[in-house]
């Protein structure tokens, strides 16, 4: 079989993303909360070879779509590493072959276990959801400049390991320089509109309301397609005050297109954020336009350890095992010429959350 690999893989062991954000967690959890919580994780973990094998299948799709009809490009970028390049030319066996296929890792090498963490998602979806008017686009970018970034989102049913086709996936994030599409921009002279000092909350601005309602970039929903895959094109997002680098979204098994292109969501059942490893983030912010952050020189990246309301954290589950980090991948030859990233998301298709922002 022929081995095709990306020449540079940036993230962690990540392979299955449960309600990430959704650790944001008004404390105290009940005890109903973490029954629920407990209930999903063993099913997750009970999905993970399930997980495995649709990553790889995407991954190799990916493959095929970047390196096909480049002649000698993928012998030039087949290998990891100089140990990797030996033991293909030693002859490594199928078995190597399988265990090193587009980078993925074997299963018992995955990071997941039964501590994924997932709560009820009433706070993570933050303050920047727009309740209407996510247009249903694969493309959310419109004019906002930044590093191209592919994403390859699937989705899994965790009650029965299965890829769910036709569900829609929306996701929202910030622009290269931290803002989110509607919201104005925070006036830093106004003492209520700088970052709150010390607690949970420490670094994270009031909520700025939606106020420019025409803006829609870099928000959009697309449904999986019959192999529970839903990609969009967008730019690397970029951060603002608290908050780690990350990109939000929600799964609606159901849902309707209005005749103006968006859609009227039906029952929610996810919702949650992805991450980024900090080794790409602080390439990213090297880069233009993520230097021009106005934060940059103050306040800085937060890095994915110091999120605010614990987010980051959270999500790594009691245990500190699970990730729930894009695994990244060069388009092509450098970073700037742009990434893809996977995750699959484990969702449980018969739940239903609320569709707001309790605060
Ligand atoms: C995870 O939970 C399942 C179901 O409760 C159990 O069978 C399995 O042994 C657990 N695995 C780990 C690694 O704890
Ligand atoms: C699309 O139509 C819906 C239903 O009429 C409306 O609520 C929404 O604001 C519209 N969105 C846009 C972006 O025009
Ligand atoms: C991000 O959005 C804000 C608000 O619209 C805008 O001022 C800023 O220029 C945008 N950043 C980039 C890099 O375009
Ligand atoms: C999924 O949600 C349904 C409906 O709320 C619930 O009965 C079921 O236990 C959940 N499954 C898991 C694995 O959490």
């Amino acid at each position: 079989m022929r081995v095709l690999q990306f020449p540079l893989e940036l993230s962690a062991l990540v392979l299955l993303s449960l309600a990430v954000g959704s650790c944001a967690h008004k404390e105290p959890k009940s005890e109903h909360e973490i029954e629920v919580q407990r209930a999903l994780q063993a099913a997750a973990y009970h999905c993970a070879p399930a997980v495995e094998s649709f990553t790889a299948q995407r991954k190799q799709a990916w493959a095929q779509k970047v390196l096909g009809g480049v002649p000698g490009y993928q012998q030039l970028f087949e290998a990891h590493s100089y140990e990797d390049l030996q033991q293909t030319l030693s002859g490594g066996g199928d078995d190597a072959e399988d265990k090193t296929i587009m980078g993925c890792t074997p299963i018992s090498e995955t990071h997941i276990q039964n501590n994924t963490c997932v709560l009820a998602p009433e706070v993570t979806e933050g303050p920047y959801y727009h309740t209407e008017g996510h247009l249903i686009r694969q493309n959310i970018a419109e004019l906002q400049d930044g590093l191209l970034l592919m994403l390859d989102i699937g989705v899994i049913d965790v009650e029965t390991c299965k890829p769910l086709p036709n569900v829609l996936v929306d996701i929202w994030q910030a622009n290269a320089t931290g803002h989110y599409a509607g919201h104005p921009l925070p006036h830093p002279h106004l003492a209520n509109e700088n970052p709150q000092v010390g607690g949970q909350r420490s670094g994270l601005l009031s909520a700025f309301p939606r106020t420019v309602f025409e803006e829609t970039w870099l928000r959009g929903a697309w449904p999986t397609d019959r192999n529970g895959v839903a990609q969009f094109t967008t730019i690397f997002p970029g951060y603002y005050t608290g908050r780690a680098t990350h990109v939000h979204t929600k799964v609606f098994p159901e849902w309707s297109v209005l005749p103006n292109g968006t859609f009227k969501s039906g029952r929610l059942s996810h919702t949650g954020q992805f991450f980024f490893e900090d080794d790409i983030n602080i390439v990213v912010d090297k880069m233009h336009p993520y230097t021009e952050n106005p934060i940059r020189d103050s306040r800085g990246r937060t890095r994915n350890w110091r999120d605010s309301l614990n987010i980051f954290e959270d999500s790594h589950g009691p245990e500190g095992k699970y990730n729930p980090v894009f695994k990244l991948h060069l388009l092509g030859g450098v970073v700037s010429q742009g990434l893809v990233g996977y995750i699959t998301m484990g969702v449980n298709a018969s739940a239903s959350y609320d569709n707001f922002w309790k605060g």
